[in-house]
Order: structure tokens, then C-alpha cells, then sequence
């Protein structure tokens, strides 16, 4: 068991500033003072239920072979829901990390928030809303504009899109996990950030961050699944606790 902490501590600054590659591992509680809704957790208050469906349903592989249109109804109302979202005080911190040091950032979001704080090596675990994806020729459209004009919306080989997200029942995109691991395995200090650490293959990777020698910090509100296996926990939000371990 490692040490649990309220406040950052001198020497987890001292090794903040000492680290050369930092690979943090993110959740939807770095997304929470942003007014994103997590799924578990503080009073978790995600959406489960939309028209009568569970999200399981809705964001699942069956129902989008299925029903396109009904998937593509309910991603726009999520898009519709994080159009005014914009990064919180954590993410651009983190995005303030890179000056000087190597940082990867895996992101269980699917919000693009690490991108629009300014962090260049995001890697998106579970997609992103703002995308969609065309099943026939691979293109990744980016979809900014909400409501779409047509929906599904079509790629430019005139196949309809789909949403570029990971759907339940669905595995990662190649390649993104195997990054995600390469530079958890590569780096000298590894954050878990606002995760309930519950959904793997994402909660490995602070696993395999430790076992391969880094030092492992969690920031979280409240104890996880993880806080267990971590060399130190921080109790509180991201947007507090991040902006001050660069301070000396
Ligand atoms: P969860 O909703 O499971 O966990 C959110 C975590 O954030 C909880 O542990 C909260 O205590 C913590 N939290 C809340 N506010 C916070 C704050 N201000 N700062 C830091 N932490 C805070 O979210 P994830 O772990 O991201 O997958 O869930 C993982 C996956 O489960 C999601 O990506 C999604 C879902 O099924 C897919 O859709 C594929």
C-alpha cells in the first residue's frame, strides 16, 4: 500500500522535477471541472438511460449495425451536450508539463480536451465524439459542427460514417494501446488521473508502469481499484492538485 496524501508533498515536487518522461493515464474525473458527467464514482452522474435505452445499448456494436441512424441520434445528443465544454485548470497543466520533458498522455475521454489545452502527444484510447470513422476506405472525418448537417453523416468515398468511438463490445483501436503501454513501460514517473480504474486494458497500464520501475502517483477525490497498487495517492480534484506540483 502506498502513501495517501491531501496536499502535494516537497519530495513528489522533487521527483516531478526530476522526471525526463512522464506518461499519465486519464479518466473521466480530469474532465469533471469541466462539467463533463463521470460515469462511477463522486456521486457519478453519467448519463445510463437515453429514450428508454440503456448506454450499453445505445453505444454498442449490435444496435449501430442495427440502427445507424438511432446510434447517430444519440452521439448527437452527447456532441450537443460537450459543444460548450472547454479544458479545466488540470488539463492545461498537464498540456504545460511537456515544456522540456517527454509526456504521453493515454485518455480514456472522448472529449478532445487534452488537445484543445495544447498537449501534442494524446493518445485517445476510446476515440473521440468529434470524429467519425468510414468503415469501407478507414478515413477519420473530423465532425466539429453539431447538429450534423445530415445524419449518418458520409465519407468523402460516399460510405456513411460511423462514430469514431470505441462501442461496447468493441476492442481498441490497433495500435493505441501497445503506444499507450510502450511509453507507460518508457517513462520514470506515471500518473493516473481521475480514473475509476475499473475498465481495462486501460487500468494495466499503471500496473505495467510500476512494475517496470516508475514511480506511480494517482490523483483522485477518492480512493480506486488502483489506490492499492500506487506509490502515492493525492485526495482531490485534478484541477487543483496538477497546477501545483511544478511549483517549488
Ligand atoms: P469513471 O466515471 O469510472 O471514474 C471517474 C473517476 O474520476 C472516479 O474515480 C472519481 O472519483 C474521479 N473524479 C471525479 N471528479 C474528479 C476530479 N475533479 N478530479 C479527479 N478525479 C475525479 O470514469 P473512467 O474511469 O474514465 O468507456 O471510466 C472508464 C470507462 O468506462 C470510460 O472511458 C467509458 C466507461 O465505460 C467507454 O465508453 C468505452
Amino acid at each position: 500500500m502506498g502513501e495517501v496524501l491531501s496536499v502535494v508533498s516537497d519530495a513528489l515536487r522533487r521527483r516531478f522535477r526530476d522526471a525526463e518522461r512522464i506518461a499519465v493515464l486519464t479518466g473521466a474525473g480530469m474532465s469533471a471541472e469541466s462539467g463533463v458527467p463521470t460515469f462511477r464514482g463522486g456521486g457519478g452522474t453519467g448519463i445510463w438511460e437515453w429514450k428508454g435505452r440503456p448506454v450499453t445499448e445505445l453505444s454498442s456494436a449490435e444496435l449501430l449495425a442495427e440502427d445507424p441512424a438511432l446510434v447517430w441520434e444519440w452521439f448527437e445528443y452527447r456532441r450537443g451536450l460537450m459543444k460548450a465544454v472547454k479544458p479545466n485548470a488540470g488539463h492545461f497543466a498537464l498540456a504545460g508539463w511537456e515544456k522540456g520533458r517527454d509526456v504521453t498522455i493515454a485518455t480514456q475521454n472522448i472529449d478532445g480536451l487534452h488537445a484543445a489545452a495544447g498537449s501534442r502527444r494524446v493518445l485517445e484510447m476510446h476515440g473521440n465524439l468529434w470524429r467519425g470513422a468510414c468503415a469501407r476506405c478507414g478515413l477519420r472525418k473530423d465532425l466539429p459542427v453539431t447538429p450534423l448537417p445530415e445524419v449518418p453523416p458520409h465519407c468523402d468515398c460516399g460510405a456513411p460514417l460511423r462514430p469514431d468511438v470505441v462501442l461496447f463490445g468493441e476492442m481498441l483501436p490497433p495500435g493505441v494501446y501497445d503506444a499507450a503501454l510502450g511509453a507507460a513501460v518508457a517513462c520514470d514517473l506515471f500518473f493516473v488521473i481521475g480514473t475509476s480504474a475499473v475498465v481495462y486494458p486501460a487500468a494495466y497500464l499503471p500496473v505495467e508502469a510500476r512494475s517496470a520501475g516508475a514511480f506511480v502517483v494517482e490523483v483522485n477525490p477518492e480512493e480506486t481499484e488502483i489506490t492499492g497498487r500506487v506509490d502515492v495517492t493525492i485526495l482531490g480534484k485534478a484541477g487543483e492538485i496538477l497546477p501545483n506540483l511544478a511549483h517549488s
